[in-house]
């Protein structure tokens, strides 16, 4: 185990605003550098994330949070930086190892398959936890079929939990938008992850969609300990979800505390909320 030099000792949680206690370091993303030919997507960012949080990651279109979520699932590979999970630095990974270690995501757009049924696409969340290799995991209908009823118990759970029983047998195709979101969570949630990366788990939803989407996080977190780390555009709604948000602009992290601090943090008002100065 690395031992890590930081501010803040991996041991040390602190109690949230509305009084929840979180634990310990789960992930540091240490001067992480992402450049895409000539654009650089992610400017030496450190921040990190705890057992229990909900965490919000906000900024403008571009400003590079989409980036940082496929860094920390492993679709992209920073040039400069360390990934530390659990106190210890990650090799760099496959996105299928990377789900392995228990990190789940969806995605800003939908990826579904919308042809099949919303019961069979949440039992491919399933297929981290199935012993059949990766060949017959792509093909599914393999060996890793014979261990469909565990993995259905699970699954089921689930679709009680997110209150989906009466569509379980629908095409996702034929769903509307708020649903079909809550499918994909429900497919990241069949992993059991220790953390759950949404992005932008409620663009394009009506006041009542996000106020599902918002009770499902939050109970998400309260009755499975799940750590979260979301991408959301609406204030309201991270103001009111998170525990501590980190905000981006042009790549560069300008900010980065509790919804408190942020709200009152000049640099983020001027870049980011526009408010005007006093
Ligand atoms: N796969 C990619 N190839 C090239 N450029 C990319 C890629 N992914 C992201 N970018 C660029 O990185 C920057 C940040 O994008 P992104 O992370 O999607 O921002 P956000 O999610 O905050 O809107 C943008 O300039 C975007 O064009
Ligand atoms: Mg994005």
């Amino acid at each position: 185990m690395t031992q890590t030099a930081t501010s803040e000792r991996p041991d040390d949680g602190y109690i949230t605003q509305d009084g929840r206690k979180i634990g310990g370091m789960l992930m540091e993303m240490r001067n992480i550098t992402l450049r895409f030919g000539g654009v650089v997507a992610i400017k030496d960012i450190s921040f990190n994330i705890r057992e229990g949080e909900i965490r919000a990651i906000i900024g403008p279109n571009g400003a590079g949070k989409s980036s940082m979520l496929n860094v920390i699932s492993g679709f992209y590979h920073p040039q400069e930086g360390d990934v530390i999970f659990r106190g210890e630095k990650r090799p760099r990974m496959k996105p299928y190892q990377v789900a392995r270690l228990g990190i789940a995501r969806t995605f800003q757009n939908i990826a579904l398959f919308g042809g099949m049924s919303v019961l069979d696409n949440i039992m491919t969340g399933r297929l981290t936890h199935m012993r059949a290799g990766l060949v017959q995991q792509a093909l599914w209908w393999g060996s890793a079929q014979r261990e469909e009823v565990k993995n259905r118990e699970k699954v089921e759970k689930i679709i009680d939990f997110l209150e989906i029983q009466h569509i379980r047998k629908t095409p996702v195709a034929r769903l509307p938008y708020g649903l079909k979101k809550r499918v994909e969570l429900a497919r990241a949630l069949a992993a059991e992850p220790k953390l759950l990366l949404l992005d932008e788990p409620m663009a394009g939803m009506n006041v009542e969609e996000k106020e599902d989407m918002s009770r499902f996080i939050l109970d998400v977190n309260d009755e499975f300990g799940t750590t979260i780390a979301l991408i959301e555009h609406d204030m309201g709604v991270v103001m009111d979800l998170s525990d501590r948000v980190v905000v981006m602009d042009y790549g560069k992290k300008i900010g980065d505390g509790t919804p408190d601090e942020i709200r009152n943090n000049q640099a983020v008002i001027d870049a980011y909320l526009g408010v005007a100065h006093d």
